[in-house]
């Protein structure tokens, strides 16, 4: 039973046509993946059906009736109700708050929310999605997954019928992410049909049943989740067969380009780790092992003891530890940060600021 039928989508924008004749369809109880490489025109699709845009032509059916979705708020009462990538949450404002956000009137009487009223109604929901922190607690201080179930806690106080996740797993620590999927997991048991857009293959074949593919803006395929594979699935989204996703290229190491010795500090204990040049050297370990604090303690964010050695190919070398990332920038090393938002880049700054930040 299909809870939505969209048909012949069209979409253009002046001089583009970005939508052509998609179809989606998708059905009660359903997790369905959308697919397509950047710019095949996911999120447009999805902006039309959540009624931030309007479509060309084409039509939608959503459970068993013609709609003609005229607006977000529209879109909401019906119970279509998508959860953005980039979170719509006020930091300032209180879980609770932020969970209402827009539906105060239904705690208002005679002008006045009933506050204690509101904080007390989200905690049904804060309880369905399993976060255990006080409705009262400021977005601010929380953590990216813990916002994130905020954000469907809101989707859900909205009575989602059909739920759309833009790449909802993109800033989640792997233990956040099986507590999403089995949320997920539950919501669909209670009659919730979602619509999960995500690059990471595997996550499809994990939590969805049918994905629909799309590319350059048209429609390729819809497919079973246990009849394909990443091989088809890729091939579809392309246009051709590629026959190895990560082609291995080889390279001869060089000389002996970095050393450490016996980095320690209140994360590391006695670590030691060689790197010649053109080498590419992974660092695995669990959540919380001390990858991020090794690569923070060499590029002279965090006080370390040990040794760091240098060699560069110009014959100039360095012993010691950088006191500062000023110093590890000067010697050539080059950081990207885990959290890119929050520290590796100047929001307000412009594209070319932030490129000549660190020169
Ligand atoms: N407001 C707009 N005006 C003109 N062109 C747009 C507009 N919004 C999107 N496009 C174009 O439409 C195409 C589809 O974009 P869309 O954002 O839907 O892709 P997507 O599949 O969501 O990609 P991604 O995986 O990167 O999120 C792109 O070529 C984009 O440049
Ligand atoms: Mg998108």
């Amino acid at each position: 039973m299909e809870i939505l039928e969209m048909q012949s989508i069209c979409k253009e924008f002046p001089g583009a046509r970005v939508l052509n004749n998609v179809n989606l369809s998708v059905r009660k109880n359903e997790i369905h993946a959308l697919l397509g490489e950047n710019g095949a025109g996911k999120s447009t699709l999805m902006k039309i059906l959540t009624g931030i845009y309007t479509m060309n032509s084409g039509s939608i059916k959503y459970q068993g009736q013609q709609v003609n979705i005229s607006g977000p708020k529209h879109a909401e009462e019906l119970g279509i109700v998508m959860i953005h990538q980039e979170f719509n949450l006020i930091p300032q404002l209180s879980i609770a708050e932020n969970i209402f956000l827009g539906n105060e009137k239904e705690f208002t009487t005679l002008g006045k929310i009933n506050w204690r009223a509101l904080t007390s109604a989200s905690l049904q929901y804060l309880n369905q999605v399993g976060l255990k922190v006080h409705p009262k607690t400021q977005v601010a201080d929380l953590s990216v997954g813990e916002k994130q179930l905020t954000e469907i806690a809101k989707a859900l106080s909205k009575q989602a019928k059909l739920l759309i996740m833009d790449e909802p797993t993109a800033a989640l620590t792997e233990t956040e992410k099986e507590k999403l999927f089995s949320i997920m997991q539950s919501l669909v048991n209670q009659g919730v049909s979602i619509i999960y857009i995500s690059h990471r293959m595997e996550e499809l074949f994990q939590i969805c049943h049918r994905v629909t593919v799309l590319r350059d803006g048209e429609y390729v395929a819809t497919q079973d989740i246990p009849n394909t594979t990443i091989d088809k699935l890729v091939a579809l989204m392309v246009g051709r067969e590629v026959s190895e996703r990560f082609p291995k290229s080889t390279t001869t190491p060089g000389d002996l380009l970095l050393q450490i010795e016996n980095f320690s500090n209140h994360r590391l204990n006695n670590i030691n780790l060689q790197m010649k040049a053109g080498e590419v050297v992974g660092i695995g370990g669990l959540m919380g092992a001390g990858r991020t604090e090794l690569a923070r303690a060499i590029f002279g964010l965090d006080r370390v003891s040990g040794n760091l050695k240098l060699h560069s190919k110009d014959g100039t070398s360095f012993s010691g530890t950088f006191s500062h990332p000023q110093d590890a920038i000067r010697h050539g090393l080059a950081m990207v940060s885990e959290d890119r938002k929050d520290q590796g880049l100047v929001l307000p700054f412009s594209v070319k600021e932030n490129l000549a930040l660190p020169t």
